[in-house]
């Protein structure tokens, strides 16, 4: 598979895939959400549209619009000609094609990008890397993480992974983390060891089902807690 990337790339996802990827419930979406590595993705827009409570945290929030653009379209780029190679290697069931893909995630971060100014201002989107946020502990009731978390093994060491997770449940009493597998599509290198380690801290961690798979193989994802310490 030509899936490797040189960088971490800006590229966002709908608020319909954040739902289907962390099987989001109706109790879910009231909870207080932390987006961690939201990029520009449409979920904070989308919730904050419906009366959710969400705070997307990434470094790119301190950039200009313009800035972030200039990302993405890096991103598309490496993207949609990984995707062309590679088409195999996805499930064409709810985006059936290369090119309604396009058009979902180009939709969904012209939303990010028109509401950036605004959720700036109302501090929905706030600049913050991991493994250290700029929260206080249990701020939120649950912490999200798309595509950066184990997708980025190849970029991103086991000790990064486990000082982020426990990071993240510091700021919030549940943590997700989808997908598991990297961006090559096989399972992340790391899951069984940063898994066994977590347990160990005495964390409660499980593998869920997810009701989304667009990586093939890519349905499931990682629950983490503090309940068990
Ligand atoms: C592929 S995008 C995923 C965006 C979004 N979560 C989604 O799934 O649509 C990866 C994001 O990780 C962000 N990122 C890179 N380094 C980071 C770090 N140390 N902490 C948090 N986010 C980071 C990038 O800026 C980028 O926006």
């Amino acid at each position: 598979m030509e899936f490797k990337f040189d960088n971490i790339l800006v590229w966002g996802r709908s608020v319909e895939e954040y739902i289907q990827m962390f099987s989001l419930t109706v109790e879910d979406i009231r909870l207080r959400i932390l987006d961690c590595a939201g990029g520009p993705a449409n979920f904070n827009v989308e919730m904050t549209r419906r009366g959710g409570r969400v705070i997307s945290c990434d470094p790119i929030y301190k950039l200009s619009k313009s800035e972030i653009v200039h990302h993405i379209q890096d991103a598309e780029r490496q993207i949609m000609d990984a995707i062309q190679k590679n088409v195999d290697s996805f499930v064409w069931r709810d985006i059936q094609s290369p090119k309604q893909l396009r058009e979902i995630r180009i939709a969904a971060m012209q939303a990010f990008i028109d509401d950036f100014s605004l959720g700036i201002q109302e501090r929905r989107y706030v600049t913050g890397k991991l493994p250290i946020l700029p929260f206080v502990d249990q701020q939120f009731d649950l912490a999200l993480c798309s595509h950066f978390l184990f997708a980025y093994s190849e970029h991103l060491s086991e000790e990064f992974h486990l000082a982020s997770i426990v990071e993240m449940c510091r700021v919030a009493k549940e943590t997700r983390i989808f997908p598991l597998l990297d961006t090559s599509g096989k399972l992340s290198p790391l899951l069984q060891l940063v898994f066994k380690k977590l347990k160990k801290q005495g964390y409660a961690v499980e593998i869920r089902q997810a009701s989304y798979e667009f990586q093939k193989g890519g349905d499931k994802f990682l629950c983490v807690s503090r309940s068990g310490i």
